[in-house]
């Protein structure tokens, strides 16, 4: 249907509004993966001149020259945990690809999109490198092997099959999401093991939340114009599958990760499927094309089916609510330190009523 997946026009500003908005909230959690490895300092920090070129000077000494490997931060995380983590190492080295098919269904449509592709690839580019390496800093897990994974994955190369720029941007908010709720969740499962893993987590959790948000609000402004595009948002969603699907032992890896690191289909379902089933109102969408409304009805049988199968699962487990934007976007949750490994993140947990509270 590719009439179907073209982006409106008449949204450019509005999409403009929207990446000036990300820009915005971007930078001002702006951060380099290196304040997230377990490194000290060996000698104080030079006084910093007025004068900007002379400080950048300064600054290139101190990074290369007065950071060092912490040599007491030796953490070994339990085989669960690692194997939770170079699954998104594995899913994270899938950006070249991922951009290109970004890029190839944005370009011809607004140069806002295409913009928004380089923002977006410029703040994915780190997230893979500060897992690994803080993998390698910490001695956990075979660095070898690892390489050989990423290789085998990179090599593979990933493909939605996806044609339109909207059919994209439905694809992605759910990986977006599913991403952020992933990270949050292994966090909340490696807390006691390695504080200084859950902290990284949660920062790229943060950058997560900021793609998700942008790929959400461009799909509701066009459903906003359109309803019958609910019958390409049902197509997607009921195909969906991570960019990760190829790897070595998928289906093993996903087992483990649901058992030990509090990620599976029931979160999928409560986190994912059903917060954008909601944040798009599906459900009071008012579609005129017969096959619209079959496709919205499908939607909602499936969502339906899917949250029996989620309230089975999360009777059994604590249930984990991520945060709101205006959450993430407060520093004082986050509590990004320029200390390295001393800035820990408070936990925040959601009461059966839906209150956000800091776990103790
Ligand atoms: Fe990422
Ligand atoms: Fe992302």
């Amino acid at each position: 249907m590719p009439s179907f997946g073209q982006v409106d026009q008449r949204l450019e500003s509005k999409l403009k509004d929207l990446y000036k908005l990300h820009k915005e909230r971007s930078a001002k959690i702006d951060w380099s993966y290196h304040e997230f490895l377990p490194l000290v300092r060996k000698a104080r920090l030079p006084d910093i001149p007025n004068d900007p070129q002379q400080a950048w000077d300064r600054r290139d000494v101190f990074e290369s020259n007065v950071l060092a490997l912490d040599p007491t931060f030796q953490r070994k995380l339990t085989p669960e945990i690692y194997l939770a983590v170079e699954t998104a190492i594995l899913t994270e080295v899938n950006l070249p690809w991922f951009t290109t098919e970004l890029h190839n269904t944005f370009k011809g449509s607004l140069q806002v999109l295409v913009d928004f592709v380089r923002t977006w690839t410029s703040e994915e580019d780190q997230h893979g490198v500060l897992l690994d390496t803080y993998l390698l800093l910490t001695d956990n897990g075979d660095a070898w092997q690892r390489h050989k994974n990423r290789k085998l994955v990179t090599e593979g190369g990933f493909e939605t099959g996806l044609q339109t720029p909207l059919e994209t941007m439905v694809y992605t908010s759910i990986q977006e999401r599913a991403t952020m709720v992933f990270y949050l969740n292994v966090a909340q499962a490696c807390e006691s093991m390695d504080a200084g893993l859950a902290r990284v987590l949660r920062r790229l959790a943060r950058d997560e939340t900021l793609h998700y948000t942008f790929y959400r609000d461009v799909t509701k402004a066009h459903l906003e114009m359109n309803p019958n595009l609910v019958e390409m948002v049902t197509e997607v969603m009921l195909k969906f599958e991570m960019p990760g699907v190829g790897m070595p032992d998928y289906a093993h890896r996903m087992d483990i990760i649901s058992k030990h690191a509090h990620y599976g289909p029931a979160e999928f379902y409560t986190q994912v499927i059903d917060e954008l089933m909601k944040y798009w109102d599906i459900r009071n969408l008012q579609p005129t094309y017969p096959k619209a409304r079959e496709a919205q009805l499908k939607a909602l049988q499936h969502h339906e089916r899917l949250g029996r199968i989620a309230q089975r699962q999360m009777r059994e487990r604590q249930k984990l609510t991520a945060p709101s934007l205006e959450e993430v976007m407060d520093e004082s949750n986050w509590h990004v330190s320029n200390e390295g490994k001393n800035g820990q993140a408070r936990r925040l947990t959601v009461d059966s009523n839906g209150h956000v509270a800091e776990a103790r």
